[in-house]
């Protein structure tokens, strides 16, 4: 018994401190990115699509109103995890208008949690989150991971929004 106890404590003050480590990153997520993705876009996205999301015109696309609209397209989730990890470049068009600039690699700046995190801060910020469709369910770390280390282009993420039929509707 005298052995015993001593470890049961050390036990138990180590799960406590894992609680008290992990818990307030996993809490500061939920679902619309909170915290981590706001602060995430603000020290990444924010240089190129802007604080208010709007972007600038004819250079970087807005993703007010355009990033939920992703979502319609089958193989969505592979495109936008791509998206972010790669970067791309080739003409696009969103809402009406047309652009054809670099959007740089986020894979050796941000992790996968941060990633997650500022993705669902996009889908949710700006009245996007009305946007949704009802099924949609969080980006996850795990989604990134899977494709990290691929060694893709941007010009491979342009391939892949061709080969989805993404945007072909604008
Ligand atoms: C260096 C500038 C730059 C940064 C930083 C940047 N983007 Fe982009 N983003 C672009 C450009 C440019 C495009 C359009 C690419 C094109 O013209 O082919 C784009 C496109 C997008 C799109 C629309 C893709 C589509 O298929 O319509 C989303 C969503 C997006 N970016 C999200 C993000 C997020 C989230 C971040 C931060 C992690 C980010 N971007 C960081 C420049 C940037």
């Amino acid at each position: 018994m005298k052995h015993v106890q001593p470890n049961l404590l050390r036990h138990a003050i180590a799960m406590l401190l894992l609680t008290v480590l992990f818990a307030p990153a996993a809490l500061a997520q939920g679902a619309d990115g909170g915290e981590l993705g706001e602060t995430t876009y603000m020290t990444v996205c924010l240089a190129c699509h802007q604080m208010t999301g709007l972007g600038l015109p004819s250079v970087y696309p807005p993703l007010v109103e355009h990033a939920p609209t992703l979502l319609d397209y089958e193989g969505y989730r592979e495109y936008i995890v791509k998206l972010t990890l790669y970067g791309i470049q080739g003409e696009i068009t969103v809402l009406g208008n047309p652009y054809n600039q670099l959007m740089t690699a986020q894979e050796a700046v941000l992790n996968n949690e941060q990633l997650a995190a500022v993705t669902n801060y996009v889908m949710h910020a700006w009245g996007n989150d009305a946007l949704l469709p009802e099924d949609y369910e969080p980006f996850t770390p795990e989604e990134f991971e899977a494709y990290r280390g691929l060694g893709l282009t941007a010009a491979d993420v342009y391939a892949l929004r061709q080969e989805l039929g993404i945007g072909a509707a604008e």
